[in-house]
């Protein structure tokens, strides 16, 4: 893995997106793998601002994301599919047939995993993922316990995972209780691998990635095994390892 530490949030949300904004301008067609939570919105506002200010385009690129709530509507401000559209999709030049997110008010889940496992094959596979971590090393909502091998499939979440997901939604009791994730193995596919991480609140997580074993008590430990990794972290979220 490569480790690239910068200053605080706003650093690293802007080397995010110099190394994504590169690749699109080296691959116009490229298929990007996205993330949403509190830590890409930095590196979409300036994905974004590029766009305006110089023009990158998106017109043939393609995304899948790694994953959708599964019982809320697609209007609900809480789907991924709105947040997409909200902070990146509605501001660029992206032709919304080619972003992809998992269905999660499919009538048939189960169907939909399998769906959108063989859409990401159909279409190449993801170029380049970029990815969050949960405090637990979650990746995806492939929380503690998951196979490495794993592919899209349902999961429960974490009480964990739900409460800091919370603090979007009215009431704890709110948040859903299952959704739809790429699985590891199916990220571990990817050509490329971007992991944001940022703030005090994921230092333990950073420890753990970069001095614990790989093993499945801790997902993301999985990507010390990946051949091409890039992860971004701010001073304070690596506080425990300089
Ligand atoms: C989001 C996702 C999650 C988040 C993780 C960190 O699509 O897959 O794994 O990346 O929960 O969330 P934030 O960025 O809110 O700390």
């Amino acid at each position: 893995m490569k480790l690239k530490v910068v200053e605080d949030y706003q650093a690293m949300s802007r080397a995010a997106a110099d190394l994504i904004i590169d690749k699109v301008r080296m691959n116009p067609e490229i298929t990007l793998g996205l993330a949403t939570g509190g830590t890409p919105k930095g590196t979409y506002q300036n994905l974004i601002k590029d766009h305006q200010l110089n023009g990158t385009s998106y017109g043939s690129v393609k995304t899948f994301n790694l994953d959708e709530y599964i019982g809320i509507p697609i209007r609900d401000p809480n789907s991924y599919r709105y947040y997409m559209n909200t902070y990146l999709f509605d501001h660029i030049d992206i032709d919304k047939s080619n972003t992809f997110v998992p269905r999660g008010n499919a009538e048939n889940p189960t169907e939909e995993c399998v769906r959108y496992e063989n859409s990401l094959l159909v279409h190449g596979g993801v170029d380049l993922q970029i990815l969050g971590i949960g405090r637990n090393g979650h990746i995806g909502f492939n929380e503690p316990g998951t196979s490495f091998s794993s592919k899209t499939h349902i999961v429960s979440l974490a009480q964990t995972t739900r409460e800091a997901n919370s603090r979007y939604f009215p009431r704890i009791e709110d948040v859903p209780k299952q959704a739809i994730t790429m699985g590891i193995g199916t990220i571990m596919k990817s050509n490329e691998i971007l992991l944001l991480i940022s703030g005090e609140r994921k230092q333990e997580a950073v420890k753990r990635l970069l001095t614990g074993e790989v093993h499945e008590s801790f997902p993301a430990s999985i990507l010390n095994q990946h051949p091409n990794v890039t992860v971004i972290v701010d001073h304070a979220a690596s506080a425990l390892i300089e």
